[in-house]
């Protein structure tokens, strides 16, 4: 049993879920799927498909650095969950180069996006860094993928969605929920990365992940040809960072990664993964089980 808190700090036990590895569904991406496919809004989708972009390279990151310490692993249960947590981020990887060709065939140069963060993550990080720096910035971007996967569907965000889309992200986020302990326990229990570590990864990765996120934006909207890209800009942020923003709301939660005794099981509203898991178990169907995510009937 794990623990599990809402934002307001609450805690309650609840199950943890086992880490299942599923083959990517097929989500129907060679489809006609709009360009702005979130709210009409030009942001708003272009941010999650920033977020796209960084994904498959971001997650070859993340297993390198927990393999450094996979044959230290005595524990069959982390080993198990390392094989699960390997698996389940290249299925992530696979389905996000999917989405990420219908980009590129709307211009979006990613294959230059991807190159320009393979040399930061592979040519600087993993060259210069110690392994346990990289093994922290892995269970760092683990943190905040979990806590967007936490909470994303059950504050609306994706409510207004292409449903092929809002499934990708509804899928990506349960198997984030089963894994975001992995990374973290490898850290702590096998690599002894100290508090320090944890820190100085976090507020790296939280200072440069929405950067670059925003860089590509910022790409985007000038292969879009966007008119208004002041406005969009100021009405985006203020929907990212306003006081009810969908970043703003996730502060407790990723604040909590800055307490001493912090373990990943011990937040997070546990509804979007048991609302999509319910209806996935007895559909099948990841488009129907996404839309449950969501709220939606
Ligand atoms: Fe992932
Ligand atoms: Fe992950």
């Amino acid at each position: 049993m794990g623990q599990t808190s809402t934002a307001d700090g609450q805690t309650a036990t609840a199950p943890t879920p086992r880490i299942q590895p599923r083959k990517g569904p097929d989500f129907g991406l060679d489809g006609d799927i709009p360009k702005y496919w979130l709210d009409n809004d030009p942001f708003k989708s272009r941010f999650f498909d920033a977020l796209s972009c960084l994904f498959p390279d971001g997650e070859r990151f993340f297993i390198a650095c927990v393999r450094d310490y996979k044959d230290q692993i005595t524990d069959p249960a982390l080993q198990q969950q390392v094989k699960e947590f390997i698996y389940q981020e290249g299925q992530h990887g696979q389905v996000h180069t999917q989405y990420n060709n219908r980009l590129q065939a709307q211009g979006v140069n990613v294959d230059r996006i991807i190159a320009k963060q393979h040399r930061i993550m592979f040519g600087i990080l993993r060259k210069r860094m110690p392994r346990v720096y990289t093994l922290g910035q892995t269970a760092a971007a683990e943190h905040v993928t979990a806590l967007m996967a936490h909470s994303f569907f059950d504050s609306g965000v994706m409510r207004d969605a292409d449903p092929r889309m809002r499934a990708v992200f509804a899928w990506h986020a349960i198997e984030e929920i089963e894994h975001k302990a992995v990374a973290f326990d490898v850290f702590q229990q096998i690599a002894h990365g100290g508090y320090f570590t944890r820190v100085s990864s976090m507020l790296q990765v939280a200072i440069s992940f929405p950067l670059h996120t925003f860089v590509i934006m910022r790409h985007m909207f000038k292969v879009d040809e966007l008119p208004n890209k002041g406005t969009t800009w100021l009405r985006g942020l203020w929907w990212l960072y306003g006081p009810r923003g969908v970043f703003t709301r996730l502060i407790p939660h990723f604040a909590a990664y800055f307490k001493p005794g912090f373990h990943p099981w011990k937040h997070g509203d546990m509804r979007t993964y048991e609302n999509w898991q319910r209806r996935y178990a007895a559909t099948g169907d990841a488009i129907a089980a996404g839309n449950a995510a969501a709220g939606g009937a």
